[in-house]
């Protein structure tokens, strides 16, 4: 059991990479707080318990700081910490540069970077408080190397690497590691409609 105690908040916990994030970290004795717009995560939960585990699920966007902080208050007065952020919630809306609409460049940029800046802004103060925290946010071999069509996700899994690096400097002397992850192709929802 490597996280036993752990307190972990996984964003985009209802289906894909952040649902096997969610049972495995249950599975290793953390706490789960699934956050997610998709209802699914209530069920990812609820298996969770199921089997032993304790998690919960809770509908909020990255993108809305008010209630983003809000849930962080209180996961944080019912268990006393936040140790772990799963800053793992992604979309995307591919189209080559010259097709690109503004709102899909934005939409992009809204959930994969403003929302990563956002849960990570309002769980610093729990983490430093605890002289203790593990930031671990989702970036993509997108963001070291750019992708065909994908001019607004290649930014913002940029953008995630450069802000991990930040925050290992402004956060490390509080004992808080922050680390982005490249993952490869993985056959997710997300990957579907890619031919
Ligand atoms: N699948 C891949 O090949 C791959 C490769 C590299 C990186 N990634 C990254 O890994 C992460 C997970 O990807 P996945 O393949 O599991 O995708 P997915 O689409 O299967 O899951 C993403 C989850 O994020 C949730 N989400 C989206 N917007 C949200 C918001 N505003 N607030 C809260 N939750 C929101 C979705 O509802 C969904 O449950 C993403 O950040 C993605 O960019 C994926």
């Amino acid at each position: 059991m490597r996280l036993k105690d752990k307190i972990a908040i996984v964003t985009g916990g209802s289906r894909g990479i952040g649902k096997a994030i969610s049972e495995l970290f249950a599975k290793e004795g953390a706490t789960v707080i699934i956050m997610d717009l998709l209802p699914q995560g209530e069920a990812v939960a609820k298996d969770i318990l199921a089997s032993g585990g304790t998690a919960e699920f809770h509908k909020v966007s990255v993108t809305d700081k008010s209630a983003v902080e809000n849930l962080f208050k209180q996961v944080n007065s019912k268990y006393g910490k936040i140790d772990i952020l799963i800053n793992n919630a992604g979309i995307t809306r591919d189209r080559t540069l010259e097709k690109m609409s503004e709102d899909e460049f934005d939409a992009v940029i809204e959930v994969n970077l403003k929302g990563v800046f956002i849960c990570t802004q309002a769980v610093a103060p729990y983490m430093k408080s605890n002289n203790y925290g593990r930031i671990v946010s989702a970036a993509s071999n997108v963001g070291l190397r750019g992708n065909f069509g994908q001019t607004n996700y290649a930014a913002t899994k940029a953008g995630v690497i450069a802000m991990s690096k930040t925050w290992t400097m402004e956060l490390g002397k509080y004992g808080i590691t922050a680390n982005a992850i490249a993952p490869g192709f993985t056959m997710t929802d997300m990957v579907d409609n890619i031919p």
